[in-house]
């Protein structure tokens, strides 16, 4: 198999660390690879907040769902869209005419290109041997995370990254299997899957059915969607969105 395909494929997350630093220039190849993807008008609408002091990975360990092997993380990537510098820039400029201000599909467009970055350093990481783990809890708690992380108007956190070399019990871990491409590949047109379909889809996934199925469906609704994580991340975005469109 193609070394690149096999990478993407074998890909599973990591989340305990050896506690040996990563060397500076697996660092920078890793940093250089986020810079390089791509970016809507080649306008990188993301900054990546590298976070070294300890103090700080410690209170995003708390602030992000009290996750402590964050805090212990060899590397922290913060990574903000970030419309900022340019609507700096373009503020300054002798245009003749009222400036727009940044607005929703500003707001998408700075978050396709921040995650795109936050992958490509992920991939990146695979490629020189170090597992990584994303974050999304970062999304919750945006007054704690402005607070740590200094973040003014028009920079907004959307993923965080950890990275460090896996220790034999992560590399040894299976990773959990995925849903079938025709599963989540529609041609053309959008074909709606009913919750019969989506039973089918999962039960396969996860090797259940029947009651264990059932179980199994219950437990993950009250873990990922009635759960006060997830409320407190809708109540976090929609402050962010909110502030994106006042300028705050
Ligand atoms: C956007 C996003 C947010 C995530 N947030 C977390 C997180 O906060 N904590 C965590 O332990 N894993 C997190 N993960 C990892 C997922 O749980 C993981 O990718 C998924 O369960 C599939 O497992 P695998 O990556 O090992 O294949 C996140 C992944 C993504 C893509």
């Amino acid at each position: 198999m193609n070394e690149t395909i096999r990478l993407l494929m074998a890909r599973k997350s990591v989340r305990q660390f050896e506690q040996e630093p990563i060397p500076e220039e697996d660092v920078q190849q890793i940093l250089e690879a986020a810079v390089q993807a791509p970016t809507a008008g080649n306008m990188s609408l993301f900054t990546a907040i590298r976070v070294t002091d300890p103090q700080k990975k410690a209170a995003l360990a708390i602030s992000c769902d009290n996750q402590p092997f964050i805090a212990t993380a060899p590397l922290v990537l913060v990574f903000c869209a970030d419309y900022r510098r340019w609507f700096e820039l373009f503020a300054s400029l002798n245009t003749g005419e009222e400036l727009r201000r940044p607005a929703q599909g500003d707001f998408m467009l700075a978050c396709a290109d921040t995650l795109i970055a936050a992958h490509a350093s992920v991939v990146a990481a695979d490629a020189l041997g170090y597992g990584s783990c994303y974050i999304g809890d970062i999304i919750e708690n945006c007054d704690i995370q402005r607070e740590i992380l200094g973040l003014p108007a028009y920079v907004k956190p959307v993923c965080m990254a950890v990275y460090g070399r896996p220790t034999q019990q992560q590399k040894d871990r299976k990773k959990p299997a995925r849903f079938a491409v025709s599963d989540l590949v529609h041609e053309n047109t959008y074909r709606p899957q009913g919750a019969q379909e989506m039973r089918e889809m999962l039960g396969a996934r996860q090797g259940l059915e029947g009651d264990a199925l059932e179980r199994w469906l219950l437990a993950f609704c009250k873990r990922k969607w009635n759960c006060d994580f997830s409320r407190e991340m809708s109540r976090s975005a929609a402050q962010m969105i909110d502030e994106w469109m006042q300028g705050k």
